[in-house]
């Protein structure tokens, strides 16, 4: 079986480059799509607290028989357990349902501006990570001036951002700014949640020239722009073919042109996390 390409942190640690996303995956159904996606190869698992599925994903990690070592967790503090006290308490839940005594990687969910706790809950994690419980820590849905406050305030960079980004919303500007800065980009919604883009002609036209699928040419852009993707499916055949992107190469030309499909502000699918501060569960 082809492996999934592998990138390094700053930290000096690396992260599969393909990874499986549960937002919206039912806790009663998590157990059985989380296995379904460790037998067709995944090492790399993405939820949160807030999916309200960690459990699920403990129980397919322990019924797995893989070692440790072999599967990449990663999970989020949600917004209304931002803050020292809070933070430490949804970690603690957070590992007992999953199972584990050491995650991967720790991500603070959004930087709810408004709670102005974004910071405290930073240096809660490089506590949590210096105590040993965490491997690698980073953020999502941030944005430069909250990535610059973290510089500014800790000196300590998260080893990734994970922000909405598919064809639609490309966010070449904060794209950028993390090449910069050694942040690495992890793409949620990388399919654009399977809305328009898996039917844009220019999409669909590459993935017939090359006998994929429209989903397959969206992860396969993601992946030639080195952004981590984490697509989403409770189908079988389709957590299977999303995996298969791995092994589908686009020629620059092919990239450019799906680069410049991008719609601006207007692509935007999710909440903008200048103003997203709920209680969604994203
Ligand atoms: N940090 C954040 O704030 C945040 C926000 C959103 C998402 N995320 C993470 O990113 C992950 C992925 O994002 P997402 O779930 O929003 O969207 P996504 O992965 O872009 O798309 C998932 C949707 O596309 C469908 N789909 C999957 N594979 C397909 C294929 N090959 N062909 C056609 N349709 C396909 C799925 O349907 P079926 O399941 O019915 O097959 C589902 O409706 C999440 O699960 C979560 O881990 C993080």
């Amino acid at each position: 079986m082809p492996s999934t390409p592998v990138l390094r942190f700053h930290d000096g640690r690396s992260i599969p480059q393909l990874g499986f996303g549960v937002w919206q995956v039912a806790p009663e159904q998590t157990a059985d799509v989380v296995s379904r996606a460790l037998e067709a190869g995944y090492r790399h698992i993405d939820t949160a607290r807030g999916y309200n599925n960690e459990h699920g994903v403990g129980r397919a990690l322990a019924a797995s028989g893989l070692d440790r070592d072999e599967v990449f967790v990663t999970s989020k503090v949600p917004n209304q357990d931002q803050g020292r006290e809070a933070t430490l308490a949804s970690f603690d839940a957070t590992m007992a349902d999953l199972g584990l005594e050491e995650l991967d990687l720790y991500l603070i969910h959004w930087p709810a501006p408004e709670r102005g706790l974004a910071l405290e809950t930073w240096r809660t994690l490089v506590e949590l990570q210096a105590a040993g419980r965490i491997r690698s820590i980073g953020v999502s849905n941030f944005r430069i001036e909250d990535l610059e406050m973290l510089e500014r305030e800790t000196g300590v960079l998260p080893v990734l951002n994970q922000i909405e980004l598919h064809p639609y919303f490309g966010q070449a500007e904060l794209r950028a700014f993390h090449a910069d800065m050694g942040i690495r980009t992890e793409s949620w919604s990388p399919l654009g949640q399977g809305g328009g883009e898996l039917e844009d002609p220019v999409i669909t036209r590459i993935a017939e020239s090359h006998g994929a699928s429209a989903a397959q040419v969206v992860l396969a852009w993601n992946l030639a722009l080195g952004n981590i993707v984490i697509p989403k499916s409770v189908t079988p055949e389709r957590i299977v073919a999303n995996l298969a992107s791995r092994e589908l190469s686009l020629s620059a030309q092919e990239v450019e042109a799906i680069t410049a499909l991008d719609k601006g502000p207007e692509g935007r699918r999710g909440g903008n996390p200048a103003g997203f501060s709920g209680h969604q569960g994203r």
